[in-house]
């Protein structure tokens, strides 16, 4: 089976529509801004289809492109008057930051209200604790929970593989699904014989931005494959981290890319605007 994760992102846009039309009616508009440093090109690429996505459902998106030698006390000061004003729910700064500014200071001047990313250590901390409070998580696992939960995909007592470390997709994930009852190993690029902890997977998540570096063998039979890289081939094509041809024959339910993680992880940011909207006219 296939994952269709542009399909769920359509169905899930249409009810967000509508939402956001009767958030209107009573005056209240969401408004999310992302914040770009820099020129790098896949950022761009998300940037774009950010802003995209937030016009189509009605929510209204303010990019906020600043040069490859924005300073570190200039960012700060540009988020602090986002933090003040009073029309914006969401303050997203894409990563990654040129070298000159340190991402954990940005990431904590965001105020808490408007972490749309879910990054701010306390949000981090609810998390890693399995809070049942209300609280923002990471775009892209938080969209392949959806996913999965879509598909009746039930992680309890299955045995989840998480290939890559990073603090955006691989910590969180893994969290999310020991919350949801799975039994969780981490790996990453250092895992001496990954294979043999890829094959012992009923949920495999990969996320490292090594093209292809799951193969058919690397998978066990009847699992279900989760490929969040977006990487390119040596004729520059969009691939996974996954060899999709090889793997899907394995697979009893593979993302492709793309179509897969990527659509979701922006609905999902859509879906905590309105959450953080919500909450903030409570
Ligand atoms: N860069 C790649 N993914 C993300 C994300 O989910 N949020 C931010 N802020 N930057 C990213």
């Amino acid at each position: 089976m296939i994952i269709n994760g542009k399909k769920i992102s359509n169905e899930l846009d249409a009810s967000m529509k509508k939402e956001v039309l009767s958030l209107k009616a009573k005056g209240i508009e969401p408004k999310l801004v992302v914040i770009l440093v820099g020129d790098d090109p896949a950022s761009q690429i998300y940037v774009r289809n950010k802003h995209r996505k937030a016009i189509k459902l009605g929510i209204k998106s303010i990019v906020d492109r600043r040069s490859k030698t924005f300073s570190q006390n200039e960012l700060l000061d540009l988020i602090d008057t986002y933090n003040r004003d009073e029309s914006v729910h969401g303050i997203l700064v894409q990563l990654p930051l040129p070298k000159q500014i340190d991402e954990t200071a940005i990431i904590r001047a965001i105020a808490a209200a408007k972490d749309v990313d879910g990054f701010r250590p306390e949000n981090v901390g609810k998390l890693f604790a399995n809070s049942k409070e209300h609280y923002p998580v990471s775009c892209t696992p938080k969209g392949i929970m959806t996913m999965l939960d879509y598909y009746h995909i039930d992680p309890k007592g299955q045995h989840a593989v998480i290939v890559g470390d990073s603090n955006i997709v691989g910590r969180p994930m893994g969290a999310l699904l020991l919350n949801a009852g799975a039994t969780v190993t981490y790996t990453h690029i250092l895992t001496k014989n990954l294979s043999e902890f890829t094959r012992t997977a009923d949920i495999l998540v990969v996320a490292t931005g090594v093209a292809h570096l799951i193969k058919g063998s690397d998978v066990k039979p009847g699992a279900t494959v989760i490929d969040v890289g977006m990487d390119r081939d040596e004729n520059g094509k969009l691939v996974g981290d996954v060899d999709f041809e090889a793997a899907q024959h394995v697979a009893g339910a593979i993302t492709p890319v793309p179509g897969g993680v990527g659509p979701m992880t922006i609905t999902t940011l859509m879906q905590q605007t309105l959450e953080l909207t919500k909450a903030a006219n409570r």
